[in-house]
């Protein structure tokens, strides 16, 4: 990281220890000869930052850094005029529904798609004139699952490890650390293809981590998994970036999975950024609007009451979550009496009422005019962000 490069200012500069591949920092002026020790094997060394260079791995404490970028195939426009940046050290998701551009964006930051326009640096490295460098300082697990299902788990680490000339010694010590991340020791020796989804989705997260990557790039690491690999896996991220400090970038189409592990989240639609900030402030977006959703719980629901909400003109969405238990989003005024009196009117027993707080499902919706998930009531949604009144925040039980 360069806190200013142009003056006789110290530096933060990363060193990668020759013997262990470990990462450090040193601080220093440029032209200044330094000692640095390796945290992990203790091995130390002499390094100098050469006078005038930005020896740099990231600037303004930015791991990343993305101005403009573009991807066209032929005519069609699949990121357009991207721009933003992900801080060093933290888990940043890019969210949207398939096809709106982020395995496009990871191609390109990884290297493997070269950009028809704008452009990128990774580590402080360009994607298009320092590919090597880099590819030197990150890991991806994209979409498509990299594995040698007749390899064990550990010939298939190993193969990834050699692709980084790592010595046998710390390629084997980094492959038990890695193991025991994911507490899969037992099955170190065992073969892939003898593993369950969830079991591999580990391995092929840890086996991003072999070259101790800054910067660590997750393409829906969740899909396809069931619940309880999901949230293995979630974990997982959480602690790779706790633990090591790992600057993580994750896309997902799943709102609650941003919500839950991501610091910051830009929200992508149509290969376009539409919004970027942390989840509490995108759902400020919605507050101060007539979107509301709602809990209902009916304790004889039945269709017809349903049918008689979903004519009412300002609810845009109705899901039945169980036999008694309904979630309605609404646009306007006064839509929490409109909907107890609609209720009523049908004999309903309304249980319990309750005004949700927005998600970033409805943050989508405002911004986009969509549900980014599937459809999800027969309703229309209505089109475009809407602005208006504050809302209420109300919940009624009775009984
Ligand atoms: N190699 C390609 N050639 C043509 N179109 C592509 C190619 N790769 C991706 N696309 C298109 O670009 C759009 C964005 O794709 P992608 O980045 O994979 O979306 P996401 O990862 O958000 O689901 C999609 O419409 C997809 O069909
Ligand atoms: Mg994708």
């Amino acid at each position: 990281m360069t806190e200013n490069s142009t003056q006789a200012m110290k530096i933060t500069n990363n060193f990668k220890c020759p013997r262990c591949g470990t990462i450090g920092t040193y601080d220093g002026l440029p032209g200044e000869p330094r000692m640095v020790t390796c945290a992990s094997c203790g091995l130390n060394g002499r390094v100098t930052i050469a006078k005038g260079t930005i020896s740099t791995n990231s600037t303004n404490g930015n791991a990343i850094e993305i101005a403009h970028l573009k991807k066209a195939f032929g005519d069609f426009t699949a990121v357009d005029d991207v721009s933003f940046s992900v801080k060093k050290g933290e888990i940043f998701g890019l969210l949207g529904p398939n096809g709106a551009g982020k395995s496009t964006i990871i191609r390109m930051l990884c290297t493997l798609s070269t950009p028809t326009g704008g452009s990128a640096t990774v580590a402080g490295y360009d994607i298009k004139k320092q590919d090597n460098k880099v590819r030197e300082h990150i890991g991806l697990v994209s979409e498509k699952m990299i594995m040698y299902d007749e390899l064990t788990a550990r010939e298939n680490l190993k193969l990834f490890g050699k692709l980084y000339n790592l010595p046998d010694h710390n390629l084997n010590k980094r492959i038990d650390e890695l193991l025991n991340l994911v507490r899969m020791e037992k099955w170190a020796d065992q073969r892939i293809k003898t593993f369950s989804t969830g079991m591999k989705q580990r391995i092929n997260v840890i086996r991003a981590l072999v070259n101790q990557p800054e910067i660590l790039f997750l393409d829906e690491p969740t899909l396809g998994l069931d619940p309880q690999s999901t949230a293995e896996i979630r974990e997982l991220i959480r602690r790779i970036n706790v633990e090591n400090g790992t600057t993580i970038i994750l896309t997902t189409h799943i709102m609650g999975e941003a919500d839950m592990l991501c610091k910051r989240i830009g929200i992508i639609d149509h290969g376009k950024i539409v919004a970027l900030d942390t989840s509490a402030n995108l759902k400020k977006l919605v507050s101060g609007t007539d979107n509301s959703a709602f809990q209902i719980e009916v304790s004889n629901l039945e269709p017809r009451m349903m049918s008689s909400l979903q004519s009412l003109g300002f609810v845009k969405s109705l899901v039945q979550e169980d036999p008694t238990h309904l979630i309605i989003r609404t646009n306007g005024n006064d839509a929490f009496d409109k909907i107890i009196d609609n209720l009523r009117t049908n004999d309903a027993k309304v249980m319990m009422m309750k005004n949700l707080e927005p998600s970033l499902e409805d943050v989508f919706l405002h911004l986009t005019g969509r549900e980014a998930r599937e459809k999800v009531s027969e309703n229309p949604v209505s089109s475009g962000p809407r602005h208006g009144p504050g809302r209420r925040r109300r919940v009624a039980r009775v009984r």
